[in-house]
């Protein structure tokens, strides 16, 4: 069980309303295709990362913070079973549209992420999240909870922004640029507003070795980190946007994502 009074219903409904706010422009402006696996924009898909199992047929799978869970409609396409959760409806309705069009059940639950164990049922064999636990005030909590969910065996596959990308990019000289990372143990945090002004959201940066204590404390073990170099080559990338793609000199000399996946030990064979 979830604790109910946490994270409280005005942050909820703000956090649902800023995503809800911010759906339609987010699904116009980035194209994400349903027919491979992405780690975020202008990063190179599964194609060419290969974290994903060889196979996923019959896999019982969870991506968390799903927006409008084209990674799970992609996994869904090759045979796996999903589920994807995510606070906002809004963006859901997006990824009914898309699994429609694809011709695949996706099975969607709408709720917060902190109340995970109330909102679906495990185990999983494949729990994945792409740039949305980064956004939950307690990470920690959330990869024991993700951890939790995860049956014998099972493998996680968690983007985040990585702590880099949290500096500012300033001119040195005419032609030098560079990040400048005030405190790279305490990176600053990313809060947004929403267009109408109304509501916030925090997207938190933390050092490698932090997520990668936290994946270690909730029993998983690390077997791969990526950091990837954003695509110059848009047929590489299943996550486009035009956007990102004017910054992507930039983009490419700094990571902009940190991609971990863990894997669960299967149960220790016990004597009869
Ligand atoms: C940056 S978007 C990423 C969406 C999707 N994973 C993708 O790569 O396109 C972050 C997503 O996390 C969701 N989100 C943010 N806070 C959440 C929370 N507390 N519980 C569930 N979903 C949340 C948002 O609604 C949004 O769809």
């Amino acid at each position: 069980m979830s604790n109910p009074d946490h994270p409280s219903p005005s942050t909820v409904a703000s956090t649902r309303a800023y995503w809800d706010l911010l759906a339609e422009r987010y699904q116009r402006e980035n194209r994400i295709a349903t027919d491979r696996f992405h780690y975020g924009p202008l990063q190179p898909d599964d194609g060419v990362l290969r974290l994903l199992p060889d196979t996923v047929v019959g896999l019982r799978c969870l991506e968390v913070g799903c927006g409008a869970g084209q990674n799970s409609i992609a996994l869904a396409r090759r045979g796996a079973r999903c589920t994807a959760l995510d606070i906002s409806e809004a963006q859901i309705a997006h990824g009914r549209r898309l699994a429609d069009e694809a011709g695949v059940e996706v099975d969607w639950r709408t709720g917060p992420m902190e109340r995970l164990p109330d909102l679906v049922e495990g185990p999983f064999d494949l729990i994945h999240s792409a740039y949305a636990v980064p956004f939950t005030e307690d990470p920690a909590a959330m990869v024991r909870t993700m951890g939790g969910l995860l049956g014998p065996g099972g493998t996680m596959i968690l983007v985040v922004g990585h702590p880099l990308y949290a500096g500012e990019w300033l001119e040195v000289d005419a032609d030098e640029r560079g990040v400048f990372l005030p405190d790279y143990f305490h990176p600053p945090s990313d809060r947004r507003t929403s267009d109408d002004g109304r509501h916030d959201v925090c997207c938190r940066f933390y050092p490698v070795s932090t997520w990668f204590d936290w994946l270690r404390e909730a029993g998983l073990t690390v077997d791969r980190l990526v950091e990837p170099r954003p695509e110059a080559d848009a047929g590489a990338c299943a996550y486009e946007s035009e956007e990102w793609r004017e910054s992507l000199e930039a983009l490419q000399k700094v990571p902009m994502v940190l991609v971990f996946r863990a894997v669960k030990a299967n149960a220790p064979h016990r004597s009869p």
